[in-house]
């Protein structure tokens, strides 16, 4: 069996404004955090004990998560007081965690359907260092990739290029035998991707690819996060989660989570996500948009491609279009 380390303390600075008050792990999509739904991917495979790597806002999550006894899972906290970079984060992180299992390392902003499973009985069967999950894209330039040879071992970990030798990059998920962890300083900044990776490379470790083309998607920037959030709730991505949480309704075109109060003359399409405890107004039409938890809107109001966070009111018969709500302001998203 293994045991998890979620990354969850980044600043998330492509985000904002979405994520001055709420860290992006705990932004909601389909109804629930980010974290969520990433835990539920976990669990599935028979990863129960996770330690949640935080730094940013950290406060937020121990409230929401707790124990993790009410998700079927138990979590635990590393707090870092200043941001320690990915790899420092993993090293601080295992500090909570035994040496006799392997570690499985999740970006926490992430939505992936592959196949972890197989991702974990793929290191055992190489008896590898490390196994990285990999996906391939249509275009590499965006990101750093990662050759690999016939038997899948990583050759390079090569910087964004305007010319990438290979379109399969790096998905986020990484499983760690547990001696590997302490290569990683402990206490010092240390990014997984630029400095443990190539290292552990060139030092002659293995380090394998687990190539899984399923759904995966990174939802760093506003439009991938609302991308994601309405794949979950049409079903082209998996959302686990959804199936054990509190929910009204579901249907391909909307999520509609418990609590929320609905006017039945108002219509939500697009596959929206309306958060708990929100009061949707009569006449009111929703369209491809994420309503946080407690959002009242106004009758008549029309929110298309829109972000709404918590606690927000939107005033009656408001026209809202590809921007983020926030209490009494606005802005455009560049969607
Ligand atoms: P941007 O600022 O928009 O690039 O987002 P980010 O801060 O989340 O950085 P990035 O997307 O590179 O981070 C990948 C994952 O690692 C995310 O889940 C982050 O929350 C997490 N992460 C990044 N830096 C740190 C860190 O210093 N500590 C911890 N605990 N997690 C981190």
């Amino acid at each position: 069996m293994a045991v998890g380390i979620l990354l969850v303390g980044g600043f998330g600075t492509r985000l904002m404004p979405l994520t001055r008050h709420t860290p992006k792990p705990m932004l909601p999509v389909a109804g629930l955090p980010v974290t969520q739904h990433q835990l539920a991917m976990a669990r599935n495979a028979g990863i129960t004990t996770v330690v949640l790597a935080t730094s940013y806002l950290s406060e937020v999550f121990i409230p929401y998560f707790g124990d993790g006894s009410k998700f079927g899972m138990k979590l635990l906290y590393a707090v870092e007081k200043e941001p320690l970079g990915t790899g420092g984060a993993i090293r601080n992180a295992a500090d909570l965690l035994g040496r006799d299992e392997s570690i499985v390392i999740f970006n926490g902003d992430v939505l992936s359907s592959h196949n972890l499973r197989g991702q974990i009985d793929f290191h055992d069967k190489n008896s590898a260092d490390v196994t990285l999950h990999l996906t391939q894209v249509d275009d590499a330039r965006a990101y750093g990739c990662v050759p690999m040879d016939s038997n899948g071992r990583v050759t390079a970990f090569l910087e964004k290029m305007e010319n990438p030798p290979t379109n399969t990059i790096n998905a986020g998920c990484y499983v760690f035998s547990p001696s590997v962890i302490d290569e990683i300083a402990p206490n010092t900044v240390v990014s997984i991707e630029r400095e443990t990776f190539p290292h552990l490379v060139s030092s002659g470790k293995k380090v394998f690819g687990y190539l899984d083309q399923s759904y995966w998607l990174d939802i760093g920037t506003p439009k991938a996060l609302m991308q994601g959030s309405r794949d979950l709730v049409s079903g082209v991505a998996d959302a686990l989660a959804l199936r054990d949480a509190k929910v009204l309704s579901h249907s391909p075109q909307s999520v509609v989570m418990d609590g929320a109060k609905i006017d039945t003359s108002a219509t939500i399409s697009g596959a929206s996500a309306i958060g708990p405890g929100s009061i949707i107004g009569a006449g009111v039409h929703i369209d491809g948009s994420i309503i946080g938890s407690d959002v009242v809107i106004g009758e008549g109001a029309t929110i298309t491609d829109s972000f709404i966070a918590s606690g927000t009111h939107i005033e009656k018969n408001s026209q809202i279009s590809g921007s983020y709500c926030e209490k009494g302001e606005i802005s455009l998203l560049n969607l």
